[in-house]
């Protein structure tokens, strides 16, 4: 009988009761085919390359009150900001002077900020024509999507957290719905944005079945990009005493959404170099293809708190960029240059 890792990585898909069995196994050697499967296909495709996001965390105001979430509109204990123009500008300079040729601007969901931010996008897109600019803002009006990509902006991040209107509704009070946060992502795809999805793994109430069914949406909706990572309690939420989830089963799903879509742009996120020091790399030896190191000045990055100990993930800013580079050439890995678009939609640059 073949395994199933081989048969993920021949079909690019398997029937849930496969699918469970990749995700639930005890069995060390599947484990480590489906792993090694990923990478040879993440190698297939794009190389031994990593390609870098510089991550800007615009601001931490929000509207919304998610209870994983450290800077929910009702948590008072932390001290909220907007960078400026300037302050912005200055974060892109340092990152193309890195190397770094995309810049995401992510933050809470503050719409009566986006109006300044869309001048600042425009000016960006006009000083550097060839970095490609991310946004990951939230639930906005389809207008204001549209008026974001028409001021120069390539693509958008929008996770949808959990595929299960249920478990969605869990993990957000009212009006947020899974309905709305689809209904966005559609929208943003007609935009013309690259668009990115993905879950937290491991939050609360999260079972199989769940993550199944966010394989399946992601399956059907084949964003360009993919962003997983585990869910950390956050000392001032609501979920503070929840366990964080299990990086090994983070990983493992990176393996499996990998091998479901070769030409996807995968990250080694944050959160899970938060849960173990070689949380970056087992990311990486399972078939993400990108790293987005932390670009936010560091009083303001303190004050994005989305989870517990993610500034002490030191190796993803800045400064630490050469370590990077080191700890991913031990492997054989090098620092893509370019964009790093999807191979399967290489948009132009809007002017
Ligand atoms: N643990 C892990 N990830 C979190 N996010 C927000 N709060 C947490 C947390 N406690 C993630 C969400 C969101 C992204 C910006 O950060 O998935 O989409």
């Amino acid at each position: 009988m073949q395994c199933l890792a081989d048969e993920l990585k021949e079909r690019g898909t398997l029937g849930d009761e496969g699918l469970r069995t990749l995700l639930e196994s005890e069995d060390p050697l599947l484990e480590q085919r489906l792993l090694a499967n990923a990478r040879e296909v993440t190698d297939r495709t794009f190389g031994r390359n990593v390609w870098l996001r510089a991550l800007i965390e615009w601001t931490n105001v929000c509207r919304n009150d998610c209870l994983y979430c450290g800077i929910r509109r009702s948590n008072a204990a932390v001290a909220r900001y907007t960078l400026s123009r300037t302050e912005i500008l200055s974060c892109c300079a340092q990152a193309w002077q890195a190397g770094v040729h995309t810049f995401v601007l992510q933050g809470g969901e503050h719409p009566a900020g986006v109006e300044a931010l869309m001048d600042t996008v425009a000016e960006i897109r006009a000083a550097w024509p060839d970095a490609a600019i991310t946004l990951s803002l939230g639930e906005l009006a389809p207008e204001t999507y549209a008026l974001l990509r028409r001021s120069g902006a390539d693509r958008y991040l929008l996770r949808h957290e959990t595929a299960d209107a249920a478990h969605y509704a869990r993990l957000h009070p009212k009006p947020q719905t899974l309905e709305n946060r689809l209904a966005c992502l559609r929208v943003l795809r007609e935009t013309g944005f690259q668009t990115g999805t993905g879950m937290m793994v491991g939050s609360p109430y999260q079972t199989t079945d769940h993550l199944i069914a966010d394989l399946r949406f992601i399956e059907r909706f084949r964003p360009e990009m993919i962003g997983i990572g585990p869910f950390i309690p956050q000392r001032d939420t609501p979920f503070r005493d929840f366990p964080a989830g299990s990086a090994r089963l983070t990983v493992r799903l990176i393996a499996l959404l990998r091998l479901m879509h070769p030409d996807a742009l995968i990250p080694s996120t944050t959160a899970l170099s938060v849960l173990s020091p070689d949380g970056r790399m087992s990311g990486i030896r399972a078939g993400a293809n990108v790293v987005m190191p932390d670009f936010t000045p560091s009083a303001q990055r303190a004050e994005y708190r989305l989870y517990e100990g993610k500034n002490a993930a030191w190796t993803e800013t800045v400064a630490n960029l050469q370590t990077l580079r080191e700890e991913l050439a031990r492997e054989g890995y090098a620092i893509a240059s370019g964009r790093g678009d999807s191979p399967r939609t290489i948009q132009p640059v809007t002017q």
